[in-house]
């Protein structure tokens, strides 16, 4: 565990600073805009980061610091507790690099769905709020196959206010049908992703236009080569990427180590055997175990882990 190990962050059952009173309430409304004025700046950059002031208070604002945004000002504490797990996704990311930021909504027991691959109910209406919010910060969003046919997502931010990412399915073997909703609705750029060899047939499913055929995506062993579709992203000016899931999706791109960042929003449920959530290769003893630094929120009745991969 990284200096001072996890900290979980005030109860919003007790602490007042926590209950969303009018004027808490209010601070974090006014800091959303904030949050995504710094997302708009990273993708656009021009110029030097501006000063940013929230509309309901000139005393209260973000500013940048060495390529990473904070608070300045008298915020109370439920704005730095929607703060903390969010600065990092729109802080600078370094040109020809992207930022890989993985999601999962876990039972206590590690399951991201039922057996029949049922997660609609699983997390809370605060815990899917963030992930919205998670959304609108990434310039994109990509699920897997199993995902995108379990759960004909639409990937949009309909619980908050900004942009819609561009949608990504990463799908190898052509398994999601030309008629899911994110190919068919409209709401969003959405793009499949598969190796170049299969780009004719991608186009007979879902047009031309949605195809990103990326040359070299599979290795032999059938396995997609991230930093390779990462580059395909990064040329569609695609450099924040969020991985929604499914655990196999999350799992093998924590294995290649090109996630920076990991929520786990864990809600106090126990499915049993279910879809798993995060599955690395066996360890034999504890000291090789990843055990990245780690800070926990409150998000109503789950707590968010956010987990930062490069430090640890
Ligand atoms: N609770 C949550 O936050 C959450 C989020 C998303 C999904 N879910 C649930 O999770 C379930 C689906 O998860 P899942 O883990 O089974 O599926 P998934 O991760 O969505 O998709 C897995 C499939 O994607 C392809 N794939 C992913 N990474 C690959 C790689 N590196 N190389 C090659 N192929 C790769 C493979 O497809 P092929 O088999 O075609 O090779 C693999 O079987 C659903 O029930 C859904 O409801 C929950």
């Amino acid at each position: 565990m990284g200096a001072g190990g996890p900290r979980l962050s005030a109860d919003p059952s007790t602490d007042p600073n926590v209950l969303l009173g009018p004027t808490a309430a209010a601070a974090c409304e006014a800091l959303w805009p904030l949050l995504l004025q710094a997302a708009h700046w990273r993708r656009h950059r021009r110029g030097t980061p501006p000063r940013l002031t929230a509309a309901h208070d000139p005393r209260l604002g973000m500013h940048q610091h060495d390529g990473l945004w904070q608070l300045h000002g008298a915020w109370p504490t439920a704005a730095h507790e929607l703060a903390g797990p969010l600065l990092p996704l729109v802080a600078d990311v370094p040109a020809g690099t992207s930022r890989v930021v993985g999601q999962l909504g876990q039972s206590l027991d590690g399951q991201v769905a039922t057996e029949a691959g049922d997660s609609g109910a699983l997390n809370g209406p605060e815990a899917l709020t963030h992930l919205h919010r998670l959304r609108a910060l990434c310039d994109a969003v990509l699920v897997g196959t199993g995902t995108a046919v379990a759960d004909n997502p639409r990937l949009t931010t309909r619980r908050v206010s900004g942009p819609h990412p561009t949608r990504v399915v990463l799908d190898v073997r052509l398994r999601v049908p030309g008629e899911a909703g994110v190919f068919t609705d409209g709401q969003a750029p959405t793009l499949l992703v598969c190796d170049a060899r299969d780009r004719a047939r991608a186009a007979e499913r879902v047009g031309d236009e949605q195809v990103l055929a990326v040359a070299d995506l599979v290795d032999p062993a059938g396995d997609v080569v991230w930093p390779v579709l990462l580059a395909a992203l990064r040329e569609r000016g695609l450099t924040t990427v969020l991985v929604e899931g499914g655990g196999v999706t999350v799992s093998r791109c924590l294995a290649q180590g090109v996630l920076d960042r990991l929520h786990l929003m864990v809600t106090p449920v126990l499915i049993g055997q279910g879809k798993p959530g995060v599955q690395l290769p066996p360890v034999q003893r504890m000291a090789e175990c990843l055990r990245p630094r780690a800070r926990a929120y409150r998000l109503g009745g789950d707590v968010l882990w956010d987990l930062d991969l490069r430090d640890h």
